[in-house]
């Protein structure tokens, strides 16, 4: 596994080669941004969508790519090709680069360029098949998710509590309302319709966000982006989760209490599953 291909600065090397100075400003300050983009067949899914989102990040963090889309997905091709699994997922890292220590901005730097790809592990069978339980919490993060940064602390103490209690993700709420989960966006079912909160700063815009817009359409599903509530995702017909790792899943259990009602209680439900089947057909023409 250290061996790894991976990339870092223009150079392909092993990942137990691959080495940074303790002046970079993404371990020094997080100064930095990411995308994890899935990979099946060896075909990379939603590539556009996430390089506009790469450059998106950059931008607010008044960064500029160091080469154009072409350069990044020749980088991912080769990254993809070292690597025996035929589904992956590719990491890539910017940060402002190297300079003495200093909270100001230094102009002019090269950014620092790391990229590798990983074996994707998909939710297990079992675990789509009964749903997955989450915990809740406020959102305690700072005030800018939309942008993908580096900065992952707040994140990582919010999945933190929902692993000390054997659930698999943390869904937020700030003033109340719904803003998304540790590292996935969350929806919810209501009388057949899919909802999610509105894009904002408190959120980061996943590239499902998108996604399932259009897979709503195909679907025949309503789609809305509005502030939902803690009472909103409490008494759902359904809740699901989005990420690049996750697809679409279901969340049967929200702080032990089953989600949904009557027969479907604690079940994934139909709106999930028609979701989950047209995100799987997507992944066969929407890959390059
Ligand atoms: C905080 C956060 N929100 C939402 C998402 C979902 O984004 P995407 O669908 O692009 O994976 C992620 C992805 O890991 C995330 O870390």
């Amino acid at each position: 596994m250290t061996n790894d291909l991976c990339f870092l600065n223009g150079e392909f090397l092993p990942l137990n080669e691959a080495k940074v100075s303790v002046l970079d400003r993404g371990f020094l300050f997080g100064d930095g941004i990411y995308e994890v983009v899935p990979v099946y067949g060896r075909r990379i899914f939603r590539f556009d969508e996430h390089m506009a989102r790469l450059e998106r990040s950059l931008a607010k963090l008044r960064m500029k790519s160091p080469f154009a889309r072409e350069g990044w997905l020749a980088n991912c091709r080769k990254l993809i090709a070292s690597r025996p699994e035929e589904d992956q997922v590719v990491y890539m890292q910017l940060t402002r680069g190297v300079a003495p220590r200093d909270h100001v901005m230094p102009v002019g730097l090269e950014p620092t360029v790391f990229m590798m790809s990983n074996p994707l592990r998909a939710v297990p069978a079992d675990l789509r098949h009964q749903g997955l339980s989450c915990i809740t919490a406020r959102d305690f993060r700072w005030e800018r998710g939309d942008i993908k940064s580096i900065s992952l602390l707040g994140n990582v103490l919010a999945r933190q509590m929902s692993a000390d209690h054997g659930a698999a993700e943390t869904i937020m709420f700030r003033d109340g309302f719904l803003t998304e989960a540790a590292a996935s966006n969350v929806w919810i079912a209501h009388e057949g319709a899919l909802l999610g909160p509105p894009k904002s700063d408190h959120v980061l815009e996943g590239i499902r966000f998108e996604l399932l817009r259009e897979l709503c359409e195909e679907c025949g599903i309503a789609y809305n982006l509005r502030p939902i509530s803690e009472a909103d995702v409490r008494a759902a017909d359904e809740v699901m989760l989005s990420s690049a790792t996750k697809d679409v899943v279901a969340v049967t259990h929200i702080d032990g209490q089953p989600v949904g009602h009557g027969a479907l209680r604690g079940k994934p439900g139909p709106v999930y599953a028609r979701l989950y089947e047209a995100y799987q057909q997507a992944k066969q023409t929407m890959s390059i």
